[in-house]
């Protein structure tokens, strides 16, 4: 079986990586996806829509949303906060999960990807139960720590990477024990190993990765995927 990444053009509405991704990679993520996951209508449009946004592609897998939802339903978790919306394609699998009753505050720098992420939200049936939030994240986040939001029981991380460190700490302010925290993109096609990397981004992964080890009140794990989005990772986190 070939795994050798390689960067062939996708088909219309197959879903591609901003990582080089491997064709049976691919493969076993649409067997899977397939299988199990399954995408409606609005999710297809969420992920195609992706392209009017400022960084195409960058929306999670569908069995990455599914593992989302999943999260939120295993933690009984019916409030979420996510940084970084883009197209609002992990914010519909989050909002969906949360349920009817739940809420979700997503974080968006750029007003263009909140519009296109507003649209995709209408068209899933869960505009009501979200909030997005226009601005650079931490000073979203910053906002809602004055106002003293209610606790929040599920943060996804999945905005610029340079910020992570930052968005961990106003997590952190946000959300209470037994809240979970889930970090997007932090083994970036293995760079996440390279303490000398001049990439802030791989930088931004490494320091929060030594802020939650370093952390007294959070236990986590990271897992490296390979998949249709390349080969990267996730972290989960849990405050005790
Ligand atoms: C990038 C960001 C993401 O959140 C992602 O899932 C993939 C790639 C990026 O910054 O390139
Ligand atoms: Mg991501």
């Amino acid at each position: 079986m070939d795994v050798t990444p390689d960067h062939e053009p996708a088909a219309a509405s197959t879903p591609v990586s901003r990582y080089a991704s491997a064709p049976a990679w691919r493969a076993v993520d649409a067997f899977f996806t397939h299988a199990l996951v399954g995408e409606d209508e609005a999710l297809v449009a969420a992920r195609e829509s992706g392209a009017r946004t400022t960084m195409p592609n960058a929306e999670v897998a569908a069995n990455q949303g599914a593992l989302l939802g999943l999260l939120i339903g295993i933690a009984g978790a019916r409030r979420m906060l996510e940084f970084g919306t883009l197209a609002g394609y992990s914010t519909i699998w989050c909002a969906r999960a949360v349920g009817a009753q739940g809420h979700v505050t997503t974080l968006e720098l750029a007003p263009q990807n909140a519009h296109v992420a507003l649209e995709n939200l209408e068209r899933a049936g869960v505009a009501d139960r979200v909030e997005v939030r226009i601005g650079p994240a931490a000073e979203s986040a910053q906002r809602l720590i004055e106002e003293g939001a209610e606790p929040y029981d599920l943060v996804f991380i999945d905005a610029d990477k340079p910020g992570n460190p930052a968005y961990l700490a106003a997590a952190l302010c946000l959300t209470g024990p037994g809240a979970v925290i889930v970090i997007d993109n932090v083994v970036r096609d293995g760079a996440v190993v390279d303490a000398a990397s001049e990439d802030p981004r791989v930088q931004g992964v490494r320091q929060v990765v030594q802020d939650i080890a370093e952390h007294p009140e959070l236990e986590a794990t990271a897992l490296q995927t390979v998949g249709v989005k390349g080969w990267d990772g996730l972290l989960i986190a849990r405050r005790r």
